[in-house]
């Protein structure tokens, strides 16, 4: 198939593009490049573009019979989409109705979207089905919310076939070393911890040690970015072959403290770890895990890789090659953790 990969200039995005392409499909990347990076597009060509503006759909579905979209782009910081939620509604909802409309004028009908556990907020039930009520709790996660129901009103009304899938915690790089993690600015646990780990920088800050887990930290669900991309190709040719679309959560179902990653990160790395014990994150769920049943079942998806330590090892392949890979700079003694600086 030749899939329109939105934001195939990111960190998921282009493992995605690495897997179609080993698949024999065929990605053509649309970003904007506002933070995914032109080396990471290998596997397929780059439309330098942004999903809102029309012109920039035109140019790629002129001349080209497209099958399919993927659809990554979009913010994903949490504290940003807080301070700026009309910056993340017209980004994440409005690139995506632009998108969309394109895609149905052009009779493209397969559409792999996305989403977060964010939607579910502090869940009821863990682990979490896929049928727990919608609850997020900052912006970023309602513009995924919103765009879920959309896609459900696009399949009723128009035939749209789509799947959600609602990542975990993405972590790991791809073991080839070609494409990882970067951020900017980095503010997720893992690649924080790789940073100061090749830089022998510290500390890094633990938010929040009084949570209802058994040391005290949250808990996520931490899942290798290759396992995330196969799933986004088993489900295009599940939605292509007929198969019943909707919502799948991807995850491990199992979860690891911040303090386990800490010393799992440690044991990696062989590296002594700087660490802070910092207040609450504001909106830090205590705990996330995903019930993946559904995305077994329906997709046919297994996991490969299921331990933290080889996820760790992945991302430590690719990020100690590359002092500064996070162009963040590590917080110095006396900082306060950085989502208490006044912005
Ligand atoms: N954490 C720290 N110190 C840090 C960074 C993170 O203690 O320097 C903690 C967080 O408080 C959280 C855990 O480590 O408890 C994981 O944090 P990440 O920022 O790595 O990941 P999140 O669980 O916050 O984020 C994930 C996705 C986001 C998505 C969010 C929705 O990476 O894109 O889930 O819940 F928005």
């Amino acid at each position: 198939m030749e899939v329109l990969v939105t934001g195939g200039a990111g960190y998921i995005g282009a493992h995605a593009c690495k897997r179609l392409f080993e698949r024999g499909h065929r990605p053509l990347v649309l970003d904007n490049l506002s933070s995914g990076r032109p080396e990471f597009v290998r596997w397929g060509g780059l439309i330098r573009g942004d999903t809102r503006r029309p012109e920039d759909l035109a140019a790629c579905f002129a001349g080209r019979r497209i099958d399919a979209v993927m659809h990554f782009a979009a913010f994903i910081e949490v504290a940003e989409s807080v301070a700026a939620p009309l910056k993340y509604y017209a980004n994440n909802v409005g690139g995506t109705i632009a998108l969309l409309e394109a895609a149905l004028a052009h009779g493209v009908r397969l559409f792999v979207f996305s989403s977060s556990a964010a939607v579910y907020g502090d869940p009821e039930t863990v682990p979490i089905p896929e049928g727990h009520p919608f609850r997020p709790k900052n912006p970023y996660g309602r513009t995924k919310t919103v765009v879920e129901e959309i896609l459900a009103d696009c399949g009723r009304a128009q035939g749209l076939r789509w799947a959600a899938l609602r990542y975990f915690n993405a972590a790991g790089a791809d073991p080839g070393g070609e494409i990882g993690e970067r951020h900017e600015p980095e503010s997720h646990l893992i690649p924080r911890l790789l940073e100061a780990a090749a830089r022998g920088e510290g500390p890094v800050f633990v938010y929040g040690t009084d949570y209802p887990t058994a040391d005290g930290t949250c808990i996520r669900d931490y899942i290798h970015v290759n396992d995330l991309a196969e799933a986004h190709i088993l489900a295009l040719e599940h939605l292509a072959a007929g198969g019943a679309g909707g919502a799948f959560n991807l995850g491990l179902g199992r979860g690891w403290s911040v303090r386990e990653v800490i010393d799992t990160v440690a044991g990696v790395t062989g590296k002594r770890l700087e660490t802070r014990d910092a207040p609450r994150r504001p909106g830090d769920p205590a705990v996330l895990v995903a019930d993946c049943r559904r995305a077994m079942e329906l997709l046919g998806w297994r996991p490969a890789v299921r331990n933290l330590e080889e996820i760790v090892a992945t991302a430590w392949n690719w990020h100690r090659g590359r002092p500064g890979a996070c162009a963040a700079p590590m917080a110095r003694e006396n900082d306060a953790p950085p989502h208490l600086h006044r912005r």
